[in-house]
């Protein structure tokens, strides 16, 4: 009996003591000791496992594996940050902790951090591009899958992930976080030999989330239409009043509600927004941002029924070489729109237009955004009715079945609402919390794309946590005292 007992011990081993599934592996036995130095100075020391490789048939090896930090403490029960780094939608590398962004932070704080690399619209192996949509969702989604496979053997709780983007990254955090489990991408990764587990995630950080492609050149125009830079381009003019005009009637067929419950149209939806800067500005101004008067805001010393000021309204105690600051109100109760459009045009210049589905259009060259949707040989292509249309064309069913795959909006299903192309199945799970930010004077996609995204999550039910972030530009992984904030509040 226990030479029995030895032999399936030893058979046991031979095999990878278990650590085999489904063709994949994860040995808890093979960490690596590592540190990050915080810019505080403090040493933070973890466990790295790296260069995992999460599906059996790996077509691009430089990127479709994933490392995983454990930082002391951590167990089967920590909750799980996983960071991608997709930018532009290129390929991303999977990286080690940075001391500077949310993943020395997760570490710091005892989270188990996840960075996996991905395919992108530039990754190529043997002159076959390997990235192009939806294969970076794909890897995300497998990476996911594989988390789920070893949950038992591997510190960290793959039901607790909380997944971190910024950019055509913070898109990705939005697809992954709305697009859980959903049947429509089981027969690719199955084709990638993913694990056949959930990719639901708990939780998406999605920082000035690039997405909702095929209506962000709308959003963009009817956004900066009325902007100088725009009416004076005699060129991008007609361009621009064209689909400012459709955007008013793909705001009004959505029938979103604002956060109050109140239908949204292309009437109201400037003030939505104006509302929105609004609270933007006066959490700023709360926390003692001074912001200048030329902007277009105006202040009061009476409240509009908004946030109130910080220190009870009294004023805060200035240093003794500071010139008397002028009397202004603490609260900020109105915001003249083309004045602030204008400031953030004329912080970086606007994108052409159309901004996204470029290709074509005035003879315009290809955008990163008609790459991704381009095929294995390279190409990019137009992925807008819009676009291709002002070239002669039509779109190819194969693109429009991808920009669908590669919207999350069009699988956050609010109940018996017509925005809802998606009807939900038993096995989909959108993430419950969701904290998106956009910056004040981000122009790389408009105002409305993130925010049509919140409002829809929030119409929907799920958690969503908001914010035109005040002075930001294009960029992710601010306020982390805030965001780590959050992220507790929710576990
Ligand atoms: C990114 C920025 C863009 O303006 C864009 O169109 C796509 C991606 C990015 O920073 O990831």
């Amino acid at each position: 009996m226990k030479k029995i007992l030895f032999a399936t011990v030893i058979a046991l081993c031979l095999c990878g003591c278990g650590h085999t599934r489904q063709g994949l592996s994860f040995n808890p036995h093979d960490g690596v000791e590592g540190e990050l130095t915080m810019p505080d100075g403090e040493v933070v020391k973890y466990t790295a496992y790296e260069h995992l490789y999460y599906v059996r048939n790996v077509e691009d090896t430089a990127y479709q594996y994933l490392n995983v930090y454990v930082p002391e403490g951590a167990t089967k029960t920590t909750p799980i940050l996983l960071r991608t780094y997709i930018g532009g939608y290129m390929a991303a590398k999977a990286r080690k902790p940075q001391a500077g962004d949310a993943t020395g932070r997760a570490l710091k704080e005892g989270y188990v951090v996840v960075i996996p690399g991905s395919r992108g619209r530039n990754s190529m192996q043997d002159n076959v591009y390997t990235g192009r949509a939806p294969k970076g969702l794909l890897d995300l989604k497998a990476a996911i899958r594989y988390l789920r496979l070893f949950d038992r053997t591997m510190p960290g709780n793959a039901e607790r992930i909380i997944i971190d983007g910024t950019s055509a990254g913070g898109a990705m955090s939005a697809l992954v976080g709305a697009t859980g489990n959903h049947p429509a991408y089981d027969a690719m990764l199955s084709d990638m030999g993913a694990a056949k587990e959930k990719d639901d995630v708990y939780a998406a950080i999605c920082f000035c989330p690039i997405t909702d492609l095929e209506h962000a050149d709308m959003a963009y125009e009817w956004l900066f239409n009325g902007t100088s830079s725009r009416q004076r381009s005699a060129q991008l003019l007609p361009i621009s009043n064209q689909l400012k005009e459709q955007f008013s009637n793909y705001i009004n067929d959505l029938k979103l509600k604002d956060w109050d419950g109140k239908e949204v149209t292309a009437d109201n939806y400037m003030d939505l927004l104006r509302r929105e800067l609004i609270r933007s500005a006066q959490t700023a101004k709360n926390a003692g941002a001074d912001i200048s008067d030329t902007l277009g805001f105006a202040f009061s010393q009476e409240t509009m029924g908004g946030m109130p000021p910080i220190n009870g309204g009294k004023k805060s105690v200035l240093p003794m070489m500071q010139p008397p600051q002028p009397q202004r109100g603490e609260y900020v109760i109105g915001l003249d729109m083309q004045r602030y459009l204008n400031y953030v045009a004329g912080t970086q210049p606007l994108k052409t237009a159309p901004a996204f589905d470029t290709k074509g259009v005035l003879g315009q060259p290809a955008s990163a955004e008609n790459e991704l949707f381009g095929g294995t040989d390279g190409s990019s292509t137009n992925f807008t009715v819009y676009s291709a249309y002002k070239n002669g064309k039509d779109l190819p069913k194969e693109v429009v079945d991808n920009v669908y795959l590669m919207n999350p909006m069009n699988f956050i299903v609010v109940k018996d609402s017509e925005g809802s192309k998606t009807k939900k199945t038993e096995k989909h799970s959108v993430a419950q919390h969701w904290y998106i930010r956009h910056g004040a004077r981000d122009r790389d996609t408009g105002f409305p794309v993130p925010l049509n995204l919140a409002l829809k999550l929030n119409e929907a039910g799920y958690n969503v946590n908001f914010l035109l972030a005040w002075n930001r530009p294009h960029s992710g992984d601010y306020a982390l005292d805030e965001l780590f904030a959050w992220m507790k509040s929710i576990m």
